[in-house]
């Protein structure tokens, strides 16, 4: 596994950091479902263990150019309620990956000022890999720069059913109103509801789904599609994904010329 947070930031990579931060327009919340760790390992005729050990490696580099860009928000789809039908060894294999990857890299979390959250149904989780996840975001709390989310055990219908259920609760008791239902309370009660919604939402590995993720939070989304498999996602294509986000145009209902003469009005 690469060191994570070279000291020294390569000049060629500052470079095309400094470009992609000239334009000004960044996400706030970057999504990624990562996918295509088995897939990149039958390729190399390794075990698919071995190509989510693989992966390790890119959430590092891309959690790491993340930071660096000033990206304050970050969210991994490391395993969905879904995963948990694979086989007994894959996942069980994939649990202790996490328990190790989180034991190393705490203190360069601290270290970088990267604050460590977990969204997902922690119920299905053993009590290990809870115990280690508490621990790290304990550890990290009151880091600042970077809120780096792994989404483990998730879904995006669990998500909108379990803040339904906490909003039903709240009428029946009658701390809320019905008619006090609108999105932003919905929003407030989702697992998210510290973060915004992500602006961008990458998927690797050349499938074309959404998988159960962010569902609710994606509404607005600019989604970016590669072929790249995970363990093959570096900072570059990140940076294909940013500038393809930077030229493109969000609209959220209006025309392209209200948004020009907003645009004009504003530079007036
Ligand atoms: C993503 O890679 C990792 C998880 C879903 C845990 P996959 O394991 O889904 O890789 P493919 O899709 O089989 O290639
Ligand atoms: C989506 O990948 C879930 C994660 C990346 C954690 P999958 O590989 O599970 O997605 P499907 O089943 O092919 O849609
Ligand atoms: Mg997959």
């Amino acid at each position: 596994m690469p060191q994570w947070f070279k000291s020294t930031i390569d000049p060629e990579d500052a470079l095309l950091q400094d470009e992609l931060k000239s334009t000004c327009v960044f996400p706030r919340h970057i999504g990624i479902i990562m996918d295509g760790n088995g897939r990149w390992a039958k390729q190399k005729g390794k075990s698919r263990i071995e190509g989510h050990i693989a992966g390790v490696d890119s959430v590092q580099d891309i959690v790491e150019a993340c930071s660096q860009l000033g990206i304050s928000a970050l969210t991994l789809f490391t395993f969905s309620i879904e995963n948990w039908r694979r086989p007994k060894p894959e996942i069980s294999a994939l649990m202790k990956l996490l328990i190790k990857v989180l034991k190393k890299e705490t203190p360069q979390l601290c270290e970088n000022n990267i604050r460590l959250e977990v969204i997902g149904d922690l119920n299905l989780v053993s009590s290990t890999v809870r115990k280690t996840l508490e621990e790290t975001i304990e550890q990290t709390r009151n880091n600042h720069e970077l809120t780096l989310t792994i989404a483990l055990s998730y879904s995006g219908k669990w998500d909108i059913t379990n803040a339904c259920r906490t909003i039903a609760e709240q009428v029946a008791n009658g701390t809320i109103a019905p008619e006090q239902i609108d999105e932003n309370l919905f929003a407030a009660n989702l697992s998210t509801a510290s973060l915004p919604d992500p602006e961008l939402l990458i998927r690797t590995s050349g499938e074309f789904r959404i998988s159960n993720f962010m569902l609710w939070q994606i509404a607005y989304s600019e989604i970016f599609f590669t072929e790249t498999y995970w363990p093959d996602f570096r900072r570059d294509k990140l940076y294909d994904a940013l500038r393809e986000y930077q030229n493109r145009e969000r609209r959220f209902g209006q025309t392209s010329e209200q948004l020009k003469a907003e645009t004009l009005r504003k530079q007036a």
